[in-house]
């Protein structure tokens, strides 16, 4: 179909018009279970009816003004956010998407430390922007522009060229993601972790945890470094915040003190966003998700670990990566075309993504393990 639109997205023939729970369909009515959650972003499940309720609501009250007035509405979201999370005295600035909330997180940190080098590690992705794309191991997608600091990209898991590097003295932050997921679903491990921790510590250097695609309840914790003690200096959240609203958000370690003007937006911490952001919060809470996705996660893994043509598992909680040894491209096809059931990929051809909605059920995981069997049988 000819249109306007600029062309830069691979389209599914399938265009969903409605959503509920964990499923959505199309306009022909069609239904799709949907375990992708439109790129990890629907953590409540569709049109979630408290979550519908409660951004109706505040749409009749007033939508939007403008961050130079008081919103109360920010300070509930900020202390429902480090309540849940455990992030105790941590303090939120508000923005729009993932990308965002990386560039202020290295813009912060660039401010902190007056240096400009940053460490961020292969298969990584950090958004799409000025700064977070330089840090981001896809060279295809950095303009010229972006490309104006210097960002040394590092082996997963190997903290000695990290250590190398950092005790030259002019790294000014490390990002690193929760758990990769654009890469093919990466956990890092705890030694990595911690030791990294460290070192940013010594060599005053900031430490960025990239949450966007980890966070917010997906991997059992409510933030994927949380299987470790770690404090981050920075941590960056986007996709399931808000279930599809637009929101981002950067935690910022109490040690870190505020100064008018360093950074702002205009929509960032808007009125709908943080309805949106609260109502999340609210459904995690009383629907006890971290509890179901830790339980359910570790069913799915296991279930999907015993069939003989997956080579390896990867993931925690409801992130999971289902790596197949070769390619999944005709798999995926007929998962989403002929059993109608939503999955992702990943820059690992051979790794399936799995990112469902928190609220998924026992059953939906079941129902897509006999018709996922059904389509490898002869794979
Ligand atoms: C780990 C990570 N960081 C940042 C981003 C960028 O988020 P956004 O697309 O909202 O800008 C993504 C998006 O996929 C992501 O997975």
């Amino acid at each position: 179909m000819k249109n306007n639109l600029f062309d830069v997205y691979p389209l599914f023939e399938i265009e969903p018009v409605k959503g509920k729970g964990c499923h959505v369909y199309d306009k022909n009515g069609q239904k799709y279970l949907d375990l992708y959650g439109g790129h990890a972003v629907i953590s409540v499940g569709h049109s979630h009816p408290y979550y519908v309720e409660k951004i109706s609501h505040q749409l009749q009250q007033l939508g939007f003004y403008s961050n130079s007035v008081q919103n109360s509405l920010q300070v509930e979201l900020a202390e429902k956010l480090v309540e849940l999370s455990g992030c105790t005295d941590y303090q939120l600035f508000l923005c729009n998407s993932g990308a965002e909330a990386n560039e202020n997180a290295l813009k912060l940190a660039s401010f902190t430390t007056g240096k400009t080098k940053v460490i961020s590690f292969k298969k990584g992705f950090h958004g799409r922007t000025s700064a977070a794309v330089n840090v981001t191991d896809i060279d295809k997608i950095k303009a010229p522009i972006n490309k104006t600091f210097e960002a040394e990209i590092h082996e997963w898991n190997n903290f000695n060229t990290v250590k190398a590097s950092l005790e030259k003295g002019d790294v000014c932050a490390v990002i690193i993601e929760g758990i990769q997921g654009i890469g093919g679903i990466h956990v890092p491990n705890r030694a990595f972790l911690q030791a990294v921790a460290q070192l940013c510590q010594t060599h005053e250097a900031i430490l960025i945890l990239d949450e966007v695609q980890s966070g917010y309840a997906r991997r059992g914790h409510f933030f994927g470094y949380q299987f470790t003690d770690i404090q981050p200096d920075i941590i960056s959240m986007a996709k399931g915040m808000g279930n599809g609203f637009p929101i981002g958000g950067i935690l910022i370690h109490p040690k870190h003190k505020a100064k008018y003007g360093i950074l702002g937006s205009t929509f960032g911490g808007n009125h709908l966003a943080c309805a949106a952001g609260i109502a999340v919060l609210d459904i995690i809470k009383n629907e006890n998700l971290l509890e179901h996705a830790t339980e359910l996660g570790e069913y799915f893994m296991n279930e999907l670990g015993a069939i003989p043509q997956v080579k390896e598992v990867r993931g925690r909680g409801l992130m999971i990566g289902i790596d197949m040894g070769k390619s999944i491209k005709a798999l995926r096809s007929k998962l989403l075309y002929e059993d109608h059931i939503f999955t992702g990929s990943s820059s690992d051809p051979n790794t399936i993504r799995m990112l469902p909605p928190l609220n998924v059920t026992k059953q939906e995981i079941d129902y897509f393990l006999d018709k996922f069997k059904a389509a490898i049988l002869d794979f």
